[in-house]
C-alpha cells in the first residue's frame, strides 16, 4: 500500500490505472476509521482495483465552534487497518495541498444543502461538495463509495454528480451499527460512559418508528411524535431535529409512501450524533431499514 501526499502524484497514479483499463474505486473519509468505513472499503474491493481511500479532515466542512481541532486523527492505525484490507493507495494530502493559498472556488448544491444538517451546520455541505468534487477531479474514479449513515450527504453528492455530468458512479452502502444499535461514528469516541449508554436513543427512536409503521401507522406527524416520545424518555439527550422526508426531495411528507427517510440528530452532552432509517412503502409491501 502506498501513501500519497500530493495532488499531482495522486492524479498520475489514478491516470495510469485508468489507462490500463482498471476500475478505479474511491472511498472518501476523514480518518479515525471504524467498521463503517471498512464496510465501504470491502465493497469497493469487490468491485474495483485499485481501491483508493482518501483521509482528509476537511476544514471547509467544519463550522466555527465545531470540532475541527479535536477531530480524532489516527493516521498510523488507519493505514495499518487499510493495508490489512488490501487497499492499494491512501491519499492523505495536507490542507495546504488541497487548498493552496489563493483558493477561491466552492460548489454548492442549492436547496438540498440548506435543510436538516445544512440548517444546523451552516456551510457544512458546501464544504463537503467542494472537497468531494476536488477528490473526484483528482482521482476520476469509476466508482465512489458513501455510507447511508450520512443520507443527506449522499443525496447531495448524487445531485452534484448528475448536475455536473460527473462520470463517477455513486454507491450507497448500508449503515454499520454497534450490537446495541448505535451507528458507528468517529465522533462516538467523544462520548463519556453515561453518554454512550444514552446514545442508543437515536436507534431506539428509529426502531419505535419502525414498529409503528409495521403496525400500520402512515401519518408522518404521528411517526415523528413516536420518535419524540423516546427522546423525551432520555433526559441526557437533546434533540436537534426529528423529521420524515421524501428520500428524493428531502421535503417533509404528510404520509409515508414511496421512499422516505426518517432522520434524527441529537446532542449527547456536546457531541452531536445523527442517524436515519430508510422507509419504503408500496401498495403491497413495506420495509424499514435501520
Ligand atoms: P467520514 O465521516 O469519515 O465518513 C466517510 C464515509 O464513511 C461516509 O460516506 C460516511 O457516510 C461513511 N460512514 C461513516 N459511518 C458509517 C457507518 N456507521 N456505516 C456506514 N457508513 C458509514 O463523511 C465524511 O467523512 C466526509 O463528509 C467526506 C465525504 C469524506 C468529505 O470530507
Amino acid at each position: 500500500m502506498e501513501i500519497i501526499r500530493t495532488v499531482e502524484w495522486m492524479k498520475q497514479v489514478a491516470r495510469d490505472a485508468r489507462s490500463k483499463e482498471r476500475l478505479v474505486g474511491l472511498v472518501p473519509t476523514m480518518g479515525a476509521l471504524h467498521d463503517g468505513h471498512f464496510s465501504l472499503v470491502r465493497t469497493a474491493k469487490k468491485e474495483c482495483s485499485p481501491v483508493i481511500v482518501s483521509i482528509f479532515v476537511n476544514p471547509k466542512q467544519f463550522g466555527a465552534g465545531e470540532d475541527l481541532e479535536k477531530y480524532p486523527r489516527r493516521m498510523e492505525q488507519d493505514c495499518a487497518a487499510l493495508e490489512a484490507l488490501g487497499v492499494d493507495y491512501v491519499f492523505a494530502p495536507s490542507a495546504a495541498e488541497v487548498y493552496p493559498a489563493g483558493f477561491r472556488t466552492a460548489v454548492t448544491v442549492e436547496g438540498l444543502s440548506d435543510r436538516l444538517e445544512g440548517r444546523s451546520r451552516l456551510g457544512h455541505f458546501r464544504g463537503v461538495t467542494t472537497v468531494v468534487l476536488k477528490l473526484f477531479q483528482i482521482v476520476q474514479p469509476h466508482f465512489a463509495y458513501f455510507g447511508r449513515k450520512d443520507a443527506q450527504q449522499v443525496r447531495i453528492i448524487r445531485q452534484m454528480a448528475a448536475d455536473l455530468n460527473l462520470d463517477a458512479q455513486i454507491v450507497t452502502c448500508p449503515i454499520v451499527r454497534e450490537p446495541d444499535g448505535l451507528a458507528l461514528s468517529s465522533r462516538n469516541a467523544y462520548l463519556s460512559a453515561g453518554e454512550r449508554r444514552a446514545a442508543t436513543v437515536l436507534f431506539r427512536a428509529l426502531d419505535a418508528m419502525k414498529k409503528a409503521i409495521e403496525r400500520g401507522e402512515r401519518n408522518a406527524a404521528e411517526l415523528a411524535a413516536e420518535m419524540r416520545r423516546i427522546f423525551d424518555s432520555e433526559p441526557s439527550a437533546a434533540v436537534d431535529y426529528v423529521e420524515i422526508v421524501d428520500a428524493d426531495s428531502f421535503e417533509p411528507v404528510v404520509f409515508v409512501r414511496g421512499s422516505c427517510l426518517a432522520l434524527v440528530a441529537a446532542f449527547l452532552g456536546t457531541t452531536r450524533l445523527i442517524d436515519n432509517a430508510l422507509i419504503e412503502v408500496s401498495a403491497d409491501s413495506v420495509s424499514v431499514t435501520l
